[in-house]
C-alpha cells in the first residue's frame, strides 16, 4: 500500500484537488470515503466506524438517516423532486420560518448558505443604495465573493482593511468590505461612524464560530446600525435552529433586519433561506423588474419540495418538548468534560462554544475575537483534531468546531473524551 491508508482515499486524491470536496484538509494517509451514516455514526468504504463530530458541517442536526426525514423525503421524491415553483410544502415551510424566527416577515429560498448570505448583502445594498459592508475578522459567510474576506489572515493589518484570503477575489471587492473586530463595539462603532454614508449593512455571525458575544455586543451593534440606518444581517447558517428553535436572535434576544439560514434547516438536504423585514425582501418582487432598487433573485433548486419535506420533518422533530434541553445538556457535558481533562493533565487551553457547539483553542488567553484565537497554538490544534480522527472521531480538521446532533448521547460524549485524553497525553507528553 502507498502512503494512502485506503484504496478509496487514493482514488479520491486522483480526482479531487486535495482529495476533498473543499475545506477539508485530511492528510493522504487518513483520507477515506464514507459509505453510510446512522444517528451519530458514520462508516467508511472499508467498514470502519467513526463517531461523527461534524455531522455534515452541522446540517444533520437530528442525526444521520433520521427515520422521519427519510420517510418524508421518500414520499415526496415519488411525487416529483423539483418544480422551481412554489409547492404546498414550500409555503408550509416559509410559514413555519415566519412563526419561528423573530425577524422573519417574508422569506426567499435558495440552495446553500453561500447564496443566502450573498443575497442578504445584495438586499442590504439595494435597500440602502450603498455598496460597503462591514464584516468581522475571522468570520466565514460562505464561498461567495465577500464571505471569506479576512477569514484567516496570516498578517494582521489595521482595521478596517480587508484581506482577500482567497485568490480570485478582486481588489475592488475587498475595497467594498470593511473589517471590524468581533466583540469590540467601540472600534466597530468608530468604523461605522467614519464610513456611515457609504455602508449598506453589517453582517455578523451572532455566535462568531464558537466565540460567544460579550454582554452588550449584539445590543450595541443593533443600536448603532439602527441609528445609522444600516441593515443588520445575522448569518445564522450555523446558529439557526441550533441555539434555539428561533436561532441565535431568539437565544440572545437581539433581532436583526435580515437573516441568512442554511445547514440544519434542510435536515441534510440542500437549503438556504433569506428571511427578514418585508420592506427589504419585497425589493425582489418581480413586479419591480426595471425599477432601480429591484433585486434579482433566482434559484433553480431553492424551495424544492424534497428539501422542504426534509426540513418540515426536521423542524417537527426539533419542536418536540425537551429537544433543546437535551442538546444543550450534551453540549455542556462535552465542554465541561474537556475542561476537566485539561485541568487534570495541567494543559492550558480554552474550551469555547455555546449550546451544542464546542471547540478547543490552545492558549492561556480568553478568546474573544479572531486575534485572540490567532495567538493560540495552531500546530497543537491540528495535532489534536488529527489525533481524534486517528482514534475513531470523524471531524473536519480545518475547523476546530465540533458539532453534535440530537442523536449524540452520553456514550458518544464519553468516547470523544476518552480519545481526547489519550491524544492530549501524546501531544503534551503527559
Ligand atoms: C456561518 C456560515 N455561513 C455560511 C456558510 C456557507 O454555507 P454553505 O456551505 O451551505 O454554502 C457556512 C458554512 O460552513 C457557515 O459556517
Amino acid at each position: 500500500m502507498s502512503e494512502y491508508s485506503s484504496e478509496w482515499g487514493k482514488r479520491s486524491w486522483n480526482v479531487f484537488p486535495g482529495g476533498s470536496l473543499g475545506e477539508y484538509n485530511l492528510p493522504a494517509e487518513l483520507s477515506i470515503a464514507l459509505s453510510r451514516g446512522e444517528g451519530p455514526r458514520v462508516w467508511d468504504a472499508e467498514g470502519r466506524q467513526y463517531i461523527d463530530y461534524t455531522m455534515g458541517w452541522g446540517s444533520v442536526l437530528l442525526g444521520h438517516a433520521h427515520p422521519a426525514v427519510c420517510a418524508a423525503v421518500q414520499a415526496q421524491a415519488a411525487k416529483g423532486s423539483n418544480f422551481s415553483y412554489v409547492s404546498k410544502l414550500t409555503i408550509e415551510l416559509a410559514e413555519e420560518l415566519v412563526r419561528a424566527v423573530p425577524c422573519a416577515e417574508k422569506v426567499r429560498f435558495c440552495a446553500s448558505g453561500t447564496e443566502a448570505t450573498m443575497y442578504a448583502v445584495r438586499f442590504a445594498r439595494a435597500f440602502r443604495k450603498r455598496d460597503k459592508i462591514v464584516k468581522f475578522e475571522g468570520a466565514y459567510h460562505g464561498a461567495n465573493e465577500f464571505g471569506s474576506i479576512s477569514l484567516f489572515p496570516k498578517t494582521l493589518v489595521d482595521f478596517p482593511t480587508a484581506n482577500p484570503t482567497s485568490a480570485g477575489v478582486t481588489r475592488s471587492t475587498c475595497n467594498e468590505v470593511l473589517i471590524a473586530p468581533y466583540n469590540d463595539i467601540e472600534t466597530t462603532g468608530r468604523i461605522i461612524a467614519e464610513h456611515a454614508d457609504e455602508i449598506a449593512g453589517v453582517i455578523v455571525e451572532p455566535l462568531h464560530r464558537c466565540t460567544v458575544p460579550l454582554p452588550g455586543f449584539l445590543e450595541g451593534l443593533r443600536e448603532i446600525t439602527r441609528k445609522a440606518g444600516i441593515v443588520l444581517i445575522y448569518d445564522e447558517c450555523v446558529t439557526g435552529f441550533r441555539l434555539s428553535y428561533g436561532g441565535a436572535q431568539k437565544y440572545y434576544g437581539v433581532t436583526p433586519d435580515l437573516t441568512a439560514l442554511g445547514k440544519a434547516l434542510g435536515g441534510g438536504y440542500p437549503v438556504g433561506a433569506i428571511v427578514g423585514r418585508a420592506d427589504i425582501l419585497d425589493l425582489c418582487a418581480e413586479s419591480r423588474l426595471g425599477v432601480e432598487e429591484y433585486v434579482w433573485f433566482a434559484s433553480t433548486l431553492g424551495g424544492n419540495p424534497v428539501t422542504c419535506a426534509a426540513s418540515l420533518a426536521t423542524l417537527a422533530e426539533l419542536r418536540r418538548p425537551g429537544t433543546y434541553e437535551r442538546l444543550f445538556e450534551m453540549g455542556e457535558l462535552l465542554r465541561s468534560g474537556f475542561r476537566k481533562i485539561l485541568d487534570e493533565l495541567e494543559i492550558t487551553a480554552q474550551v469555547l462554544g455555546d449550546g451544542p457547539l464546542c471547540a478547543l483553542a490552545f492558549t492561556g488567553e480568553k478568546v474573544v475575537d479572531y486575534r485572540s484565537s490567532f495567538r493560540a497554538d495552531s500546530e497543537k490544534g491540528r495535532a489534536f483534531v488529527l489525533g481524534l480522527f486517528r482514534n475513531g472521531i470523524f471531524l473536519n480538521p480545518m475547523s476546530t468546531k465540533l458539532y453534535i446532533s440530537v442523536a449524540h448521547g452520553e456514550p458518544e460524549i464519553a468516547a470523544i473524551h476518552s480519545a481526547g485524553r489519550k491524544v492530549l497525553r501524546e501531544i503534551f507528553g503527559k
